[in-house]
């Protein structure tokens, strides 16, 4: 049996898909142009039929954008206190979009979701159509 090995080139735990076998605290962490947090607690979670995690991870990969200097980081989260808009979803990056709230994001198509990635990766402002959450500042 061939050994697994993870975008960082280390060698990975069996049944895992990136767990490192060798754990060093040296190692840099991975470059990423966005870091999509998906809240993935009780009401958001029951909001969405599949696991969105998982779904983005699939989407951002079919893109090519799982690696790279336009990384795109998919990661879950519990409750970000905005449970009324589920499913919630908050992205960080450092492109125009710097704090992106979505809401209702059950709702989002994968085209939705693919022309999202894009933008990021290109630093392209986000459609206002996707991101209109109102926020108190
Ligand atoms: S459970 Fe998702 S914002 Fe509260």
């Amino acid at each position: 049996m061939s050994k697994k090995i993870n975008l960082m080139g280390s060698e990975v735990v069996k049944g895992f898909e990136c767990k490192p076998k060798k754990l060093d605290p040296n190692k840099p962490i991975m470059f990423y142009k966005a870091i999509v947090y998906v809240c993935s607690d009780e009401r958001c979670a029951k909001a969405g039929k599949s696991d969105k995690a998982v779904e983005l991870r699939e989407i951002v990969k079919e893109l090519g954008l799982q690696k790279g200097k336009n990384r795109i980081k998919v990661s879950r989260s519990l409750c970000q206190g905005a449970c009324r808009f589920r499913q919630v979803v908050q992205i960080n990056s450092d492109s125009p979009n710097q704090k992106l709230w979505l809401k209702h994001t059950q709702k989002f198509s994968k085209e939705d979701w693919k022309e999202l990635f894009l933008k990021l990766a290109n630093d392209e402002k986000v459609d206002k159509n996707l991101i209109d959450m109102k926020v108190y500042e």
